[in-house]
């Protein structure tokens, strides 16, 4: 009598646990469907109104194109990885590398919002749609804009593009990495644009692991919460 009583509670346990796991499972295989969705989009700003295809103030007058980093030109491609070494270089100190950085830039699922003015680029964020542990998210690898178009409100603006993309393919976070030593860019995505410390941060997981950088996150509406509000 006892012993069966034993039994059927580890039953239950395990029940309970299987169940849980099944339950996690099922989860990530939907945020990955919700992934590979987004990556086989051709031009995600497509799904923006037309108003966010430009920006007009602050005496700029910006185009912006979105596609595949593989898919733009060398001559595009090559002024990317310029403009990110020469805003970036220093900041990486010993842990710059060329060809990392190239490899990276060029990855399959990598693509550019690119901020064209008279057909010239002057700016640009390399972004992915991926998962980052169950969900899925929009990961901002990369913001870069020539000194000139800088602190007229255009980074603000391609930011916001990101996360209406975001919110448009159903990702859960738009989400980035940010140096210590980058205080424009702490202050930029803080101050300006509301972004929090993301729980996998190194500070939010360890105090002790000392890294030269934070994660930086922005939770990402549903559309069916936005439907209800
Ligand atoms: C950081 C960056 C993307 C911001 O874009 P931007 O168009 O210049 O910024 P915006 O005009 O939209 O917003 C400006 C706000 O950002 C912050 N900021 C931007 N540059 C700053 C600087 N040099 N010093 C201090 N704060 C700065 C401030 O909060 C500023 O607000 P304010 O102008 O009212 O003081 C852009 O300056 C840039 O490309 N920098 C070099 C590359 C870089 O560091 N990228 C980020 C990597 S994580």
């Amino acid at each position: 009598m006892v012993v069966s009583t034993i039994k059927g509670k580890k039953n239950d346990k395990h029940k309970a646990r299987r169940d849980q796991r099944r339950e996690e499972a099922k989860k990530i295989a939907e945020q990955q469907a919700i992934v590979n969705a987004a990556n086989a989009i051709a031009n995600p700003l497509a799904l923006l109104a037309p108003m966010f295809r430009k920006y007009d103030r602050n005496s700029l007058q910006v185009e912006f194109e979105c596609d595949f980093a593989k898919n733009w030109t060398s001559e595009i491609q090559e002024w990317g990885f310029g403009i990110t070494k020469r805003n970036m270089k220093d900041l990486y100190g010993k842990e710059w590398k060329d060809k990392e950085k190239q490899e990276e830039m060029l990855e399959d699922t990598a693509q550019y919002l690119i901020a064209k003015q008279e057909g010239s680029p002057v700016a640009f964020c390399h972004f992915r749609f991926d998962m980052d542990y169950d969900l899925a998210v929009l990961y901002c690898y990369e913001i870069q804009l020539e000194e000139s178009v800088q602190r007229k409100g255009l980074g603000r603006f391609m930011m916001q593009l990101l996360e209406l993309m975001a919110f448009q393919t159903q990702m859960r976070k738009v989400i980035l990495t940010v140096f210590h030593d980058n205080k424009a860019a702490m202050s930029f995505y803080k101050s300006k644009l509301s972004y929090s410390l993301d729980e996998t941060s190194p500070s939010a997981v360890d105090v002790e692991w000392e890294v030269n950088y934070e994660i930086l996150s922005k939770p990402i509406k549903s559309k069916q919460s936005s439907i209800a509000a």
